[in-house]
């Protein structure tokens, strides 16, 4: 049967606790958050949708359909997990678990159960690991924080750190 965006978004955003979700195999390894911004930046590409400073404005790809500002998101790390692994059926937020929607991991669901303008969109695969990783990057260097810096912007971008950030001073 096909989901509606708001049935689907109301199965992913209620039902967490499923047995041997990613999410769950994801809550019980340490993230690495220097690896995560690695992965934030460049393996996964986050920055294109959600910026760098992951607010869902500064340096997103206007290509790119337009990322939340994670910098409000209130999620834990295992709620992270949840969305990066299985995505945000019905929005532009892609699915990183490249086993998804095959085996009934993210929330019960596989990808027949959706219609096909709301099919959860494929980002790039990453391991259990690296999503705990982006999670713990998350959590250490984006959530809770105001605006965005222009030190921050020289600690993302590291070298030549100057000119991309100049435009922040
Ligand atoms: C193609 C664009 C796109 C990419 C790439 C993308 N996102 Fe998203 N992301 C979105 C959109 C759009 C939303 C808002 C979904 C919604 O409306 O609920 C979102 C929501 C989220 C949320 C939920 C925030 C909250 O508080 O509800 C998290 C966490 C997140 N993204 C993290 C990531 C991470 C980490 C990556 C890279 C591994 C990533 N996103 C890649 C578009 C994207």
């Amino acid at each position: 049967m096909p989901l509606s965006r708001t049935m689907a978004l109301s199965l992913v955003l209620g039902q967490l606790a499923v047995p041997m979700s990613s999410a769950q195999q994801v809550t019980d390894l340490v993230g690495d958050p220097q690896r995560g911004k690695a992965v934030f930046r460049s393996v996964a590409s986050c920055l294109r949708c959600h910026g760098w400073p992951a607010d869902g404005r500064t340096g997103v790809d206007m290509r790119a359909p337009t990322g939340s500002n994670l910098r409000e998101s209130t999620l834990d790390k295992a709620q992270i997990a949840e969305v990066v692994a299985c995505g945000r059926p019905g929005t532009a937020m892609p699915y990183h678990d490249r086993a998804a929607y095959r085996d009934g991991r993210c929330n019960g669901l596989v990808m027949s159960d959706f219609d096909s303008a709301n099919e959860p969109q494929r980002g790039k695969s990453l391991s259990a690991q690296d999503i705990a990783n982006v999670a713990v990057y998350l959590q250490d260097h984006v959530i809770g924080r105001g605006k965005p810096t222009f030190e921050e912007c020289v600690d993302f971008f590291e070298e030549p750190a100057a000119k991309a950030c100049s435009y922040m001073k």
